[in-house]
């Protein structure tokens, strides 16, 4: 059975099909209104979500299908004592695919394990987030036309930002990539990304803490949030937690088609004078998210032979 971990369980050629399922979606949403009809998907959210839960569960609607769901540890028998692999054994009586997420680093591999349908990880804990991949590639296509020959920025906390390891792992499959790191030295890229992902395919990459000065070379800045809910101790993210607010005045520099995004929830990261500047990209990656998560899963739930 096919879940989907990892955004490396896609191939390159794979994403760009879901890419191009997901413009036809836009463009004829009529065609695929029935697809998964009477079909269902569990959203098994054991940790905060409004984006990923809702664009998962309007994503199954718009396909004509429904959606049963968990939308909290607290409100399930993980509250109980259950485990993960009891709990998804459990939910692939009842549905045909699983979006979930979980705040141990690993719990949606354990689930795909167990599940005898597909299932599909929604973030776990600090480690990785690729339907949110998937947003963000969709947005960078429709954006930039290309995935190559970009330079991108990250900033903020690149440590625990889970979206953050997705994405670099996603475009550094692509040629011409030039990954511009930063952050403050607490909350730097993981070494395990540094060594498996960026040096094994020997990518340039550059480390900074000044956000400033490495502005104009960008094309695309990733801004993130400062992951509290990650932090071993309050104190330091009372420190680490305003590192870097994006504001008008910072964007002088930047490049006319700079493209500006954010995984969301925003806390201070961006202030809201940016949101219309018309290099601001992050809610066009919500609604690229919907298109994304239905071609998703279209795609497991035809590989599994469910529909
Ligand atoms: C992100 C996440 O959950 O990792 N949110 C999302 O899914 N869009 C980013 C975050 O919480 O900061």
């Amino acid at each position: 059975m096919r879940s989907i971990i990892d955004i490396s369980d896609l191939s390159v050629e794979e994403l760009q099909e879901l890419i191009g399922v997901a413009e036809d979606i836009i463009a004829n949403p009529e065609k695929y209104q029935d697809a998964c009809k009477r079909k269902k998907l569990a959203t098994l959210f054991f940790e905060p979500s409004t984006r990923t839960r809702m664009s998962f569960e309007a994503a199954m609607y718009e396909l004509g299908g429904n959606v049963i769901s968990v939308s909290s540890a607290a409100s399930s028998s993980a509250a109980k004592g259950e485990s993960v692999a009891d709990t998804v054994k459990t939910v692939s009586c009842y549905t045909d695919i699983i979006a979930m997420r979980h705040p141990k680093e690993g719990a949606a591999y354990v689930a795909a394990q167990n599940a005898s349908i597909p299932v599909i990880n929604a973030g776990d804990g600090g480690h990785c987030h690729p339907t949110q991949t998937l947003a963000d590639l969709l947005t960078i296509w429709r954006e930039k036309g290309r995935f190559d020959n970009l330079t991108v920025g990250f900033c903020g906390d690149l440590k625990f930002g889970r979206t953050v390891h997705s994405l670099i792992t996603a475009l550094a499959r692509y040629t011409g990539i030039k990954f511009v790191l930063i952050s403050p030295q607490e909350l730097k890229l993981p070494s395990y990304i540094k060594k498996d992902v960026l040096k094994r395919n020997g990518l340039q990459y550059v480390q900074t803490m000044d956000l400033e000065s490495v502005m104009p070379e960008l094309d695309i800045l990733y801004m993130t949030r400062v992951q509290k809910e990650r932090f071993f101790n309050e104190e330091d993210y009372l420190r680490l937690k305003d590192s870097y607010i994006l504001n008008p005045e910072k964007l002088k520099k930047a490049k006319p088609d700079l493209c500006i995004m954010h995984p969301l929830p925003r806390v201070n990261e961006i202030s809201v004078a940016v949101d219309d500047d018309p290099r601001a990209c992050y809610f066009k990656q919500v609604l690229n998210g919907k298109y994304m998560r239905m071609a998703l899963i279209l795609k497991l739930l035809k590989e599994a032979g469910t529909i």
